[in-house]
This record gives structure tokens, sequence and C-alpha cells, in this order.
């Protein structure tokens, strides 16, 4: 059945190791990692929530109590704040709790992305909803954030809908990959979707970047799903057996996705942010030219 009912709902892994981004992500969750004065996962919600979500559903493993924490009221705190009338600071805290409903579940075994998705299923029970991969800001060039573009195109012709980027063929096994009919306007109708494929077997340079928006048939699909590249239930795989049933659109998004599970990227990221931060953007675009002129 091909649903088409508003997008309320959002998931965020954010159970995995990090091990791209060792030594630190073995003691730091590497979603508590700062952009700019922001844990990583603080932007994927507002993100989320700048999209129309209500309700998030944080999906964390054993050494990611952190992200709870930073969610959660600190009364002590809030009161030093207002005693020393640090205003701003106090109404920021409390925005942080007010932005949506936030849940928690946990993922006993890392066994994929896939895996991790399936915790949700009675959280999110029989409505579309939308996965945000919490080690990726992805920021979007139009007004409307990717995540609200991938719902609009679920609201309107129900099934699922992913982000998509065009990349370079050396990094198509890096990715999944969609091959499908263009439709105009960034939108893809998929006809194929393959996890991690090889340049061969690829069928375009189309990979999915980090945003899903997912019919609650996934659930169902995913538990006849076997196991698949490394071993691991991969939401690829689920979708390529969905989209047999229900349409999967592509949106080829211009914007930018900020994959902060590894160096370069969480560095670029701190600086793409930086640089636009209204206290410590002048001075840190000064930093950077000097540095540039002395290389
Ligand atoms: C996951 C997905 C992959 C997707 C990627 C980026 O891979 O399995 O299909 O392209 O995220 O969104 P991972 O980076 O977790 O290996």
């Amino acid at each position: 059945m091909t649903t088409k009912r508003k997008v309320r709902k959002a998931v965020i892994p954010a159970a995995g190791f990090g091990t791209r981004f060792l030594p630190i992500a073995k003691s730091v969750p590497k979603e508590m990692l700062p952009l700019v004065d922001k844990p990583v996962i603080q932007w994927v919600v507002e993100e989320a929530v700048e999209s129309g979500i209500t309700d998030i559903l944080l999906v964390i493993s054993r050494s990611k109590r952190s992200i709870e924490e930073h969610f959660n009221s600190v009364p002590e705190l809030e009161s030093q704040l207002e005693a020393k009338g640090r205003i701003d600071d106090l109404k920021e805290l409390r925005r942080l709790q007010s932005m949506a409903k936030i849940h928690f579940v946990w993922q006993p075994r890392m066994a994929g992305l896939g895996d991790a998705i399936l915790q949700a299923r009675e959280h999110v029970g029989d409505e579309p909803f939308a996965v945000l991969l919490g080690d990726s800001v992805v920021t979007s060039d139009s007004d409307q954030s990717v995540t609200r573009q991938l719902a609009d195109l679920v609201e309107t012709h129900g099934g699922s809908a992913v982000a998509l980027q065009e990349v370079p063929e050396e990094k198509v096994s890096r990715y999944g990959i969609v091959g499908g009919e263009d439709l105009g306007n960034g939108v893809i109708r998929a006809n194929s979707f393959i996890e991690k494929p090889t340049v061969a077997e690829a069928p375009s340079r189309w990979a999915v970047s980090a945003r899903y928006v997912l019919s609650p048939s996934i659930f169902e699909t995913l538990e006849q799903t076997a196991a698949g590249k490394g071993g691991e239930l991969q939401i690829t795989d689920a979708m390529a057996s969905l989209m047999r049933e229900e349409p999967l659109h592509g949106l080829l998004f211009s914007g930018r996705r900020h994959d902060i599970g590894n160096k370069l990227d969480f560095i670029k990221a701190n600086l793409h942010f930086g640089l636009q931060h209204p206290e410590i953007g002048g001075a840190l675009r000064a930093y950077v030219e000097s540095i540039a002129r002395n290389i």
C-alpha cells in the first residue's frame, strides 16, 4: 500500500562505532563532536525540526549516553544562568529542550543501518518517516531543507524518497547507488538501487547522501531482508525490494553533505560553519587567509 500521509516523525541513527574517526571516537561519540559551538547531533535535530518534524527518535548504543544528556534538562545549570542574568544562554538551553519531542532507543548489536532503522518500528508505527544519519549535516542551497524536499516528494507521490548527489566514478563503491529515469527538476524515478557497487555494477553515479523519507512498509520488508554487504542488514537492500511495490524517488539536491564521520570532512565542516558564524566568522576568515598566504 502506498501512503500519502504527512511526515511528522524522524529517526536519527547514531549508534555506530565511528571507526573512521579513531582514536577520538573510542570515548567521544562522533555525533557529540562540535561544529563550532553545537554538537553535530544538535545540527541534525535542528535540520529535522526545520523540516516540519515534531517527533524524533534517536537510535543510540552503549557509550553514547552523552547524546541523551545533551537533550535533557539540567535544572541546576538553568538556575545558575538565571541568577547570573545570562538570559540568552538560558533561552538557548530551553529552546534545545522544547524543539521537538525527543526519544531514545538502543540498538543492541551493531548489525547495520537497516537493523538500526528496524529498532524504530514500534515508535514510528504506520506512517512515513524521515531518516537523518546522525553523522552528517546536510545544507540546502534553497530555502527548503533537503529533508523537507524529500517529505514533499513522499507526501505527493507516496512511497519513499532519498537524497542523491552525483559522485566521481572512483567514489561509487562507498555509497548506495540509485539507477533510474530522470524526470527533470532533479527528480529521479528509481528502478535500481545497489549498496556500494563496483564501477562495473553501478547503474549510475547517483549516490545516496544521508537523508531518506521512508514508507512504513519498509519495516516489514526489512524483516524479510537477508544480511547484505559486510554481513550487515542494509537499508539499501530493503528499499530495492520495496521499490517493486511502491515508488522510490531520488532527489539530486543542490546543497552540501558534511560527513563528520571522517577527519578531513570534520575539519572542513568546522571551517564552513565557522566562517558563517556571526561571532567568530570575521576573525576566522582573517586567520585562514593568513595561513594560506604562508603555505
Ligand atoms: C550508508 C548507506 C549508504 C549511503 C551512505 C551515505 O553507508 O549504507 O547507502 O550511501 O550511508 O548516506 P555508510 O556510510 O554508513 O557506510
